[in-house]
C-alpha cells in the first residue's frame, strides 16, 4: 500500500501508540483488500457498543486505546449501546451490566466520540454529504448512507471504524472505488409498498434472491412511485440483513440511480413474493406475544409523534419499548409526546433497541414492523416473531385489533 508520509509518520508510532495501532489496523485491512493507498473520512460510526457483544476483551481493547492516547479526528457517533444510559433501571437491566456498560461508554467519550448511541446517525447530525468518503459499522446505515446519501462507505467492524476515526482514514477499496458501485442486476417491483414492514418484505424478498446469485451484484431497483424516509430505513436494514448489501440503487429515489442504465439481466419481484417473505417473519401469535418494540432502526420524530397520537389516553397492556436515539427523544420531550407515551405505560428505550439490549430469556415472542428486529430477534434471543405495519404493531401493545380501531 502507498502511505503518504503523514500516514507512515502514524504507522511508526510518531503519534501516539493508539494512533499507531489504528494505522496498523488500516493498513492490514487494506493489504488484504488490495488497496492501492487510504482516503480521508470525514464522518465514523462504530458499532459493537453493547456490553452484551464486546464483553471484557472488547472493554479492554478499548480501554488500551483510550490509554494510548486516542483521540477521534472526526466527527465520529456509536452505535446503540446495550441499555438506555439514562433509563436502564426501568427497563430491568443488571446493575452489574450497566456498569460495564458505562464504562464502555466513558472510555469513548475519552477518545472524543460522541455518545449518541443511534443507528440512524443521519438523523441526529452525524449526516455526510453525495460523495463523502465515511467509516461507518452498523449495516443499515452503511446501506442507508451509500444509497440514499450518496456518501461511500464500506461496511466497517467495530475496530475497523473506531482506527478510521483515530487517524481519520480509511483504505480505498470496495464501496469507495466509483467501479465497485456499478448496478450489476436490476430488480423490477410489481407490487405497490405503503408500510414500513412492506419495504422490510419487499429486502427480504431481493436481499435473498441476490444470495443466491454469484458476485452479490450491485441490485439496480426499479417500479417503485414513492417512498418516506421511514419507508427507506426499513429496507436498506432488509436488504443488509438478508442481502448482505451495502448499496442498492433505486430510480427515482436514489441519487446515484440517474447515472447508470438498468442492468439488462433483471428480476422480478411480485406483490405475492412480498407478502411470501412478509409471512414467513410470522411464526407466533400476536395475542400471546409478551413483548412489542418499534424503532428497528431507530424512530424518527415523526414515528414517535404517530405512536404518541395512537396512545393518547390508553393503557399499554404488553411490555412496549420505543427504541430512538437520545436527541430525538429529546425533541419528543419538548413536544410533550414522551409524556403522553410514558403515560400509557410503554417504555423509551432511547440509546439501545431489542436486539442489542441483554434480554435473552425475558420474552417469548416480539411483535415488531421490522424485518431486520424479526431476524436477530429469532437468531440471537429466540424469540418468535410477528410481523405487523407500524399502526398495529401499537393497537396490539394496547390490545386492540386493527378491525376495533376502525
Ligand atoms: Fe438499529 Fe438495533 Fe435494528 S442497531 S437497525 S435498532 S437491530
Amino acid at each position: 500500500m502507498r502511505l503518504s508520509s503523514v500516514e507512515r509518520a502514524m504507522l511508526a508510532g510518531e503519534q501516539g501508540r493508539a494512533t499507531q495501532k489504528a494505522m496498523e489496523i488500516l493498513v492490514a485491512l487494506g493489504t488484504i483488500y488490495d488497496a492501492e493507498h487510504m482516503v480521508p473520512v470525514t464522518s465514523v460510526q462504530i458499532a459493537g457498543v453493547s456490553y452484551d457483544n464486546l464483553g471484557e476483551a472488547g472493554l479492554h481493547f478499548l480501554t488500551q486505546l483510550q490509554v494510548g492516547g486516542g483521540k477521534a479526528r472526526v466527527l465520529t457517533t456509536l452505535n446503540p449501546a446495550g441499555m438506555d444510559v439514562e433509563n436502564w433501571q426501568k427497563l430491568g437491566i443488571d446493575p452489574g451490566f450497566a456498569g460495564k456498560q458505562l464504562q464502555v461508554i466513558h472510555a469513548f467519550a475519552r477518545m472524543n466520540v460522541i455518545t449518541t448511541c443511534t443507528c440512524t446517525p443521519y438523523l441526529s447530525g452525524n449526516v455526510p454529504h453525495f460523495g463523502e468518503h465515511i467509516a461507518w459499522s452498523e449495516s443499515s446505515a452503511v446501506c442507508y448512507a451509500n444509497s440514499m446519501l450518496g456518501a461511500r462507505s464500506n461496511r466497517e467492524g467495530g475496530p475497523s471504524a473506531l482506527a478510521a476515526a483515530l487517524t481519520g482514514r480509511t483504505p480505498a477499496y470496495g464501496m469507495h472505488l466509483d467501479e465497485e458501485r456499478r448496478p450489476g442486476i436490476t430488480f423490477v417491483v410489481e407490487a405497490d409498498l405503503v408500510e414500513n414492514d412492506d419495504y422490510g418484505g419487499l429486502g427480504k424478498a431481493i436481499g435473498e434472491r441476490m444470495q443466491a446469485l454469484e458476485g452479490k451484484p450491485v441490485p439496480y431497483i426499479r417500479g417503485l412511485k414513492q417512498a418516506s424516509l421511514e419507508n427507506m430505513k426499513s429496507f436498506a436494514a432488509s436488504l443488509a440483513t438478508y442481502g448482505g448489501a451495502a448499496l442498492f440503487h433505486m430510480k427515482g429515489v436514489t441519487p446515484e440511480a440517474g447515472q447508470f442504465s438498468p442492468p439488462g439481466e433483471a428480476i422480478s419481484i411480485s406483490a405475492a413474493d412480498v407478502v411470501k417473505a412478509k409471512l414467513e417473519l410470522t411464526d407466533g401469535d400476536p395475542l400471546q406475544a409478551d413483548f412489542v418494540s418499534l424503532g428497528c432502526p431507530h424512530l424518527s420524530i415523526k414515528e414517535i409523534a404517530r405512536i404518541a397520537e395512537l396512545l393518547e389516553g390508553k393503557q399499554v397492556v404488553k411490555e412496549f419499548w420505543i427504541t430512538t436515539a437520545r436527541p430525538t427523544k429529546q425533541i419528543a420531550d419538548r413536544m410533550g409526546y414522551s409524556q403522553v407515551i410514558e403515560a400509557s405505560g410503554a417504555k423509551f428505550a432511547a440509546d439501545t433497541c431489542c436486539v442489542v439490549a441483554p434480554i435473552k430469556g425475558r420474552f417469548s415472542a416480539l411483535v415488531t414492523d421490522s424485518a431486520k428486529a424479526c431476524y436477530y430477534a429469532a437468531g440471537k434471543n429466540q424469540f418468535q416473531t410477528i410481523l405487523k405495519p407500524f399502526d398495529e404493531v401499537v393497537l396490539t401493545a394496547i390490545g386492540e385489533s386493527h378491525q376495533e380501531a376502525a
